[in-house]
């Protein structure tokens, strides 16, 4: 069966994460490093973009890989081993940003910065295009669809709303019109109306006018 009739697992949160992470490095190499206001924005996205690393991460080891090693132990030994060398990464890249923003002249800590970035954003894409690929896999053989979407509900249920806003903010203009449509439908049938109608407000907010018409038109 295909992959997109089984229960989604990695999609809408990877391509939220390319998005993000390809859009900070895009950012990060037109920097002006003596603009403190463009350095200043430039941190905020990094904030919110470690946030989302790290809470999906943890959103992985903790509830899907689980559900996936309950049928076939030690099936996500590399992947999990793979999570702690980026959040490892990930720990020297805060670190260093932290560094450079005490430096008088950024330009050339600007571009160590810059360099070691896109040397954890291709380690990151290549762990993805993993994780898509064999994973994904591992779970259609072993998991059913209720036991992923269950998965799915637990790590919504442990989010706060203010980190879903943040991880949201990037999923959902990462999707593609029909991706964005069952996952609006799946959140509006599982979420309180409270919690839906707050989703429905950030998807007019972040999406373009025309894909924002589309979206409401098919979500009646
Ligand atoms: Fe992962």
């Amino acid at each position: 069966m295909d992959d997109k009739e089984r229960a989604e697992i990695f999609i809408n949160v990877h391509k939220g994460l390319r998005r993000g992470l390809w859009g900070l490095a895009l950012k990060i190499g037109e920097l002006d490093w003596s603009d403190a206001g463009e350095v200043q924005t430039a941190g905020r996205e990094l904030e919110n973009m470690m946030l989302f690393l790290r809470e999906h991460s943890a959103n992985e080891d903790e509830i899907q890989f689980s559900v996936l090693e309950e049928h076939a132990p030690g099936i996500t030994q590399r992947d999990r081993e793979e999570h702690r060398d980026l959040e490892y990464r990930l720990d020297l890249l805060e670190k260093h940003w932290c560094a450079l923003l005490r430096e008088e002249r950024r330009e050339a800590a600007g571009y160590q910065f810059y360099l070691e970035y896109n040397q954890f954003l291709s380690r990151y894409l290549d762990h993805m295009d993993r994780e898509e690929r064999d994973l994904t896999q591992a779970f259609y053989r072993h998991c059913s669809d209720p036991e992923i979407e269950d998965a799915f509900k637990k790590i919504v249920a442990r989010t706060s709303p203010q980190d879903m806003t943040v991880m949201l903010t990037y999923m959902i203009p990462a999707m593609n019109p029909s991706e964005r449509i069952d996952f609006l439908t799946k959140t509006k049938a599982s979420a309180t109306p409270e919690t839906f109608d707050k989703v429905k407000s950030l998807a007019e907010k972040v999406l373009a006018p025309g894909s924002w018409r589309k979206l409401s038109a098919r979500l009646g």
